[in-house]
């Protein structure tokens, strides 16, 4: 298919391919855990029946993904470990581990019900993830032990912290009282005062889950005589080991030696700088706006199982729409989004601090809650259809130094929006008329949008502009008013400031844009004064661009806004220069007012 003249917007994503002979481990850890288990009442200091809802998730995550051999758990987290030839995703940092945070994130709202049926998921949780690349096995066997002995003490202490609130201190007490003990003195403060013998808790929460897969018998089928006939399959099993990074646990294993290496050496501490590297995120440049597009994992395969309707499915595209908006309102920092397909973008501010702009846990997290939503409003959209297997997204966070970038970047995937859209209307018109898959392909190889045009006009589609906007041009998210909060809606521009409502327009994008010395958004348009149904979509828009821009939905032209908004701004206003950009679909008009008049 044509490329169109933004794709250059692709040069600015960056390189994160962990190199060889780096093992990749993808730890993820609840978001706010804290509050979700609150809310959701689990049993102090430990949920059994949440911790076995994690170890499920992560099997499900060993199966899902043939390259991880291993996984080790416990309370919140779960680290998993690909096998030191994997080139999965060509070994790239992003799409490794948001698909593993969005894929864990699917299999727990999902599996919730079988754990907990008597308990409702009240929000939905979201994981964040990292990567953490191990120069070699003895750097990995440090991290195993890290994460174990961290394991160990958060549940020694949080044992004790619960036994004290229990027997009449405050939480803060409790900690003051604990500070600075070692792990012999809690033991026997639990020994002595509580009557717990440490030893004699359950293996799940001391020592923590750790995954491996072991070759099994089964049964595929049964032949004609009724005969099973078994092959080896790789199944993952949950095993419990007090020190899964000593030899003798780790070596004993056949297929971890052989996928990620022996342990040569006992170890029986791990080097501050290695906890360092473990613990390092690279951060996202400062000043820059942050685009973290998300896109469904094999959407083809999972379109044709949920037999999404051809060549767009409106309910899919609105579920998309509902996880986006539900984005929106949870991430304050995300001030746009656009959706076409099973992918979205959001944007997030130039100067946020959003996770220190940590670029690993920005992507996840947004991946792993678009996710959440995705399979908790499943429902809503498709009540006649089950969730057949579990949707995954990934994701990547990709800089853009100025907002004129910005908005090619935008321009860029409408365009593709544009050219997708009409290939495949072309296309599934074809095989509706008879021709097979491949014979509509080689037909439509080559032809132009004119060629394609006319091509639907011979199956009765005369004017491909009346096709609905949100499939020829996407979706876009974003709110509708920014001020104080307040319930009701206003008529006019002065009640502006009136609420914050969420809306997704499947506008097109003309981004009108004029540069003032020096003025402020809400007063100039208290000044104007015109009836709010006549723009109905002054948005984020001059935050994104620094300067006054208004994003115009279809059918309010350029010129239009030019002559009823800026002859009264004019008045009102010393202007020193005015700048007009707009950003339709394919037609660009770069500066100058003398460009107008061509709109
Ligand atoms: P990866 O993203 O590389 O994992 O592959 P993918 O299979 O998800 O393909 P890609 O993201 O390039 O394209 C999205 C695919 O999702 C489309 O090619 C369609 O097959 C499918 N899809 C998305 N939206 C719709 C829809 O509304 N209707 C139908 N029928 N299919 C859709
Ligand atoms: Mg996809």
């Amino acid at each position: 298919m044509a490329n169109s003249k933004y794709e250059y917007v692709k040069s600015f994503e960056v390189q994160d391919e962990v190199m060889f002979p780096n093992l990749i481990v993808a730890r993820i850890g609840g978001r706010d855990f804290r509050r979700f288990s609150e809310v959701h009442e689990f049993v102090k200091p430990n949920d059994e029946v949440a911790l076995n809802l994690m170890n499920s998730c992560a099997v499900s995550v060993l199966e899902e993904f043939p390259d991880i051999v291993f996984a080790y758990g416990y309370s919140d987290e779960y680290s998993f470990a690909l096998k030191k030839t994997t080139r999965f995703y060509q070994r790239r940092a992003s799409k490794i581990h948001s698909l593993i945070v969005s894929f864990f994130t699917s299999a727990y709202v999902t599996k919730w019900k079988e754990f907990f049926p008597h308990k409702e998921l009240i929000y939905p949780p979201s994981f964040c993830a990292r990567i953490i690349s191990c120069a070699s096995i003895g750097v990995l066997q440090a991290y195993l032990l890290w994460r174990q002995n961290d394991c160990h003490i958060n549940n020694q202490h949080s044992t004790c912290i619960h036994e004290l609130v229990k027997h009449g201190k405050t939480e803060r007490e409790a900690q003051e009282f604990l500070k600075g003990t070692r792990k012999r003195e809690k033991h026997d403060l639990l020994f002595e005062q509580f009557g717990i013998n440490y030893e004699k808790l359950p293996v799940i929460v001391r020592q923590g889950s750790a995954i491996l897969k072991t070759k099994v018998e089964d049964v595929v089928k049964y032949d004609n005589n009724g005969a099973p006939v078994k092959r080896l399959r790789r199944k993952a099993g949950i095993i419990h080991s007090k020190n899964i990074a000593g030899k003798n646990f780790w070596n004993e294993h056949v297929d971890l030696v052989k996928e990620l290496g022996s342990f040569v050496d006992a170890i029986g501490k791990v080097e501050p700088d290695y906890i360092r590297s473990f613990q390092f995120e690279a951060q996202l440049l400062p000043s820059t706006w942050i685009v973290i597009r998300i896109d469904g994992c094999h959407f083809h395969r999972f379109s044709e199982v949920h037999e999404f309707v051809k060549p767009n499915d409106e309910q899919a595209l609105k579920l998309m729409n509902s996880c986006a908006m539900a984005v929106l309102k949870e991430f304050q920092d995300i001030v746009f989004a656009y959706g076409v397909s099973d992918e979205y973008s959001f944007i997030v501010k130039k100067d946020s601090q959003f996770y220190q702009r940590r670029a690993s846990d920005m992507v996840t997290v947004v991946v792993s809650f678009f996710t959440s939503i995705y399979v908790v409003h499943w429902k809503e959209f498709f009540p006649q259809k089950e969730l057949k297997y579990l949707p995954s997204f990934d994701g990547r966070a990709v800089c853009y130094p100025s907002s004129e970038i910005l908005r090619d970047y935008l321009a860029w995937r409408q365009v593709d929006c544009h050219i997708n859209n009409q290939y495949n209307t072309c296309f599934w018109e074809l095989v509706k008329s008879g021709k097979s898959k491949s014979e509509a392909q080689n037909y439509l190889k080559g032809t132009q949008a004119a060629e394609k045009n006319e091509l639907l006009k011979q199956f009765g589609i005369t004017d491909y502009n009346a096709l609905p906007l949100m499939f020829r041009q996407g979706s876009s998210v974003f709110w509708d008013k920014i001020g104080r909060t307040h319930e009701e809606s206003s008529q006019n521009i002065g009640g502006y400031y009136a609420h914050r409502l969420l809306r997704v327009s499947y506008a097109n994008y003309h981004f009108v844009q004029w540069k003032f010395e020096s003025f402020q958004v809400p007063s100039l348009l208290g000044q104007i004064g015109i009836p709010m149904p006549a723009i109905p979509m002054l948005v984020f828009i001059w935050k994104i661009c620094g300067n006054f821009s208004i994003l115009c939905q279809e059918g309010v032209s350029g010129f239009w806004v030019y002559n009823t908004l800026f002859s009264v701004i004019r008045k009102a206003y010393c202007i020193q220069e005015n700048v007009v950009r707009i950003r339709g679909l394919d037609s660009i008009v770069p500066t100058g007012r003398s460009s107008l008049s061509k709109l």
